[in-house]
């Protein structure tokens, strides 16, 4: 049992600019640990490696990790899009890669959010070079919006709708990471809506 609602106000009270609480704590570790038990049960045979994108998927990862009963590996890659937030180019500067070769090896992308899907997108297209043996991916949350490019996770915690959403690693200029929940920011802060 997680003592959601009590940590939930408290946090409420500590961070002004948000708008309205998306998923509380209860629904998404009940949701993380479902999509780590599944997730687990697939790699049963051939343990993968985990690839946490940087920054706002570290919490989502130590979550879905510890849910996952196989013998896993974990590595982190930090990205960040070429031209400003509004105007994304879809190509990526890699700011840390991995810290070793993957190979042969089955790898699984952990990933916050999946908004234009062009991060993404071009993400795969730079590890699929490298030879694994397959590439999935699992997207906590994923926006129902048009997009330009197919991009289709394996498995997907929540379907969205298109707002600017912080918490549980996401950020709003480098703020409310460690929200235990997911909340939508408050219009005159993110711009949106
Ligand atoms: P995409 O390339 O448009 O799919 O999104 C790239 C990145 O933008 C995501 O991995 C997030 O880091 C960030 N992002 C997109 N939407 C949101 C949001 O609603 N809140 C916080 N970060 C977001
Ligand atoms: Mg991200």
């Amino acid at each position: 049992m997680h003592s959601g609602m009590a940590s939930t106000l408290q946090s409420i009270k500590l961070h002004s600019g948000l708008k309205k609480i998306l998923i509380n704590e209860d629904v998404l570790q009940a949701r993380v640990g479902e999509l780590g038990r599944e997730i687990g049960a697939f790699y049963a045979d051939r343990p993968p490696l985990l690839i946490g994108v940087l920054t706002g998927g570290f919490m989502f990862m130590a979550d879905l990790s510890r849910a996952m009963a196989v013998p896993l590996r974990v590595d982190f890659m930090a990205v960040s899009s070429y031209g400003d937030a509004t105007n994304t180019t879809g190509v990526v500067r890699i700011l840390k890669d991995l810290d070793r070769s993957i190979e042969g090896r089955r790898i699984l992308i952990v990933e916050d959010i999946i908004d234009s899907g062009l991060t993404l997108n071009y993400l795969v297209e730079v590890l699929r070079g490298r030879k694994p043996a397959d590439i999935r991916i699992v997207a906590l949350l994923k926006k129902e919006r048009e997009r330009s490019v197919a991009i289709e996770a394996d498995w997907v915690g929540f379907e969205i709708p298109d707002e600017f959403v912080v918490g549980y690693g996401l950020d709003y200029a480098g703020k409310y990471r460690n929200l235990p929940f997911i909340a939508v920011c408050a219009p005159d802060i993110s711009g949106t809506a």
